[in-house]
């Protein structure tokens, strides 16, 4: 049995042991994506609580959870901000979280992530709902044995971003005029931004977007069962697509500038009832 196996079952039974409603859906922000949501919650507690070993925030992730209870398809456990497998953590670390919720029962992941755009189909500061991706990582959470119970060996992953929640996003999006995007996104370890020589690789290799997470949690979510759907907003233009050189603060401005859009979305996704069935 592997070690991290039993900390989840730990991780598991302590959040029931708490009294922590157990959730339906989970949601995890990206950089700077953290919103405050206007919905009943619990409040929001360190997720440290609730992760067996010593995590570390990075700017644009509070690292705090919060259980959301509206009318609808509730409780949600709202992860604001990840763990990204740069950070130095394993992968089944770094999908910790999202194992954690679908132990819990959650059957639903909504994830958003700040990336860069490297195709004219997704404009810079818009937000484009992921249609496939590419895990370009080295990396997968379902290396060694995952408990045959909790999924299949060689997990199928077509339609891994699930059509009928994209349907769903697309049309409360349209319900508030926001536009959204469809892209591929191409997920590297990071944690450097591109070369203008792997920028060009990421277009030829079919990505729409790239960005630092997201696959491995999407893969370790389709393993469990979890159907999922992903936002990424297009904070910038991959590295050499203009002059100005990348850094985290221009991401993280993006993310502020688009905030409004996405807690309006999620005020509306996160009370509809079509969200789980
Ligand atoms: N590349 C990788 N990750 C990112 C980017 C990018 O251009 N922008 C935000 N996260």
């Amino acid at each position: 049995m592997q070690h991290w196996q039993e900390e989840l079952r730990a991780a598991a039974a302590a959040w029931r042991g708490g009294g922590w409603p157990a959730p339906k859906v989970a949601l995890i922000s990206g950089s700077g994506l953290a919103v405050d949501l206007d919905l009943p919650s619990t409040g929001r507690q360190p997720l440290q609580r609730f992760i067996p070993w010593p995590v570390h925030a990075i700017v644009g992730h509070p690292l705090e959870l919060e259980v959301l209870l509206p009318e609808g398809p509730a409780p949600i456990a709202y992860f604001r901000g990840r763990l990204h497998s740069y950070q130095g953590y394993t992968a089944a670390q770094t999908v910790f979280p999202v194992r954690l919720a679908a132990l819990l029962g959650a059957r639903v992941l909504l994830l958003t992530n700040a990336a860069g755009t490297v195709s004219d189909r997704v404009p810079p500061g818009g937000f484009a709902l992921v249609t496939d991706h590419l895990n370009l990582t080295g990396l997968n959470p379902l290396r060694g044995t995952p408990p045959e119970e909790w999924g299949p060996r060689f997990p199928d992953m077509v339609d891994a971003y699930d059509p009928r929640l994209r349907a769903l996003l697309h049309r409360h999006a349209a319900a508030i005029g926001l536009q959204l995007a469809e892209g591929v996104y191409g997920g590297l370890a990071g944690p450097t931004y591109e070369t203008p020589a792997e920028v060009r690789m990421m277009r030829t290799l079919g990505a729409d977007l790239v960005g630092m997470s997201t696959v491995l949690e999407v893969i370790a979510a389709r393993h469990m069962g979890v159907r999922c759907a992903c936002l990424s907003l297009a904070a910038n233009y991959g590295a050499g697509m203009v002059s100005e050189p990348l850094v985290h603060e221009d991401v993280l401005a993006a993310g502020q500038a688009a905030a409004a859009h996405l807690r309006r979305l999620f005020e509306r996704v996160l009370v509809d009832p079509a969200l789980t069935v």
